[in-house]
């Protein structure tokens, strides 16, 4: 692990499994303060037992969509003295399993682009003021699902796409950096979700996609939707972020 002498600090929402835990456990080892968060307590801090004894990862179980939560997530960036990236991960599916817009009840519908985009929204609003303290990015995990229309798809595509929008605004509003990144299929846990019958194992692990998401932060191009797989890796990819 790199420990830097004026550490960084990010918040990454849904760190305990797929791209979010890949992305605390790389911004750990590059001597970054981590927050994050799940809602199954015992996963999250289960899968990060193994960081290094002097990995700076603050684990605190919780449901981004729950407002109590977000205030002890912000109270603790703010100990932290600010944050320099947001990423905006956390997500599900919505109703498992996926099913026409006509088989979904409005509750369903809602509960699903509340979780995803509003309470994602939510706390990078919450979060302001530290963004602002450190001229911080903001990174919202979208999908292909947000701009194409897949049966089944629905409510989740709905989500990503607003929460696209919400980031989106948030940057021409603060003039922060701010990124909807499309990851293209990964092999996790949702993958398997949403294909429960085929055999996910052609799929590339997340740990693919974090250079890139980290570079493209690194790099602060213009606020915009970007393909993980369209940004370029620096020559050198050890000195990005
Ligand atoms: N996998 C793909 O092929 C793919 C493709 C395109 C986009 N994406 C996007 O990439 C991101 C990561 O996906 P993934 O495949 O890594 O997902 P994943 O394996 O299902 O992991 C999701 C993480 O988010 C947490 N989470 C979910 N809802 C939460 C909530 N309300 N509050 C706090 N934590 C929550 C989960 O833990 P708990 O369940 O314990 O809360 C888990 O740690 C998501 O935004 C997803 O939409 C994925």
């Amino acid at each position: 692990m790199t420990r830097e002498l004026n550490p960084k600090t990010a918040l990454v929402t849904g760190g305990s499994e797929g791209l979010g835990l890949e992305l605390v456990r790389t911004l750990s080892d590059r001597g970054w303060d981590v927050v994050t968060d799940a809602r199954n307590g015992d996963r999250l801090h289960a899968n990060l037992t193994d960081l290094p004894a002097r990995s700076r990862v603050r684990a605190m179980p919780g449901d981004v969509a729950d407002a109590v939560h977000r205030g002890l997530l912000v109270d603790l960036v703010a100990e932290l003295g600010g944050l320099d990236l947001l990423v905006l991960n956390a997500s599900t599916l919505g109703p498992l399993p996926m099913r026409p817009l006509r088989d979904l009840t409005a509750v369903e519908l809602g509960d699903t682009i509340r979780g995803t985009a509003g309470a994602n929204a939510a706390l990078m609003i919450e979060l302001t003021d530290q963004l602002l303290r450190r001229d911080g990015v903001v990174v919202g995990i979208s999908s292909d699902a947000a701009v194409e229309h897949y049966e089944t798809w629905g409510p989740y595509g709905a989500a990503k796409a607003a929460l696209d929008h919400l980031v989106q605004t948030f940057g021409a509003e603060t003039g922060l950096a701010a990124y909807a990144v499309d990851p293209g299929d990964m092999r996790t846990r949702m993958q398997q979700d949403a294909f429960p019958d085929e055999d996910i194992a052609d799929r590339p692990l997340p740990a693919t996609v974090v250079p890139r998401l980290l570079a493209l932060v690194a790099q602060r191009r213009p606020s915009g939707r970007y393909r993980a797989s369209d940004i370029e890796l620096p020559a050198r990819e050890d000195v990005v972020a």
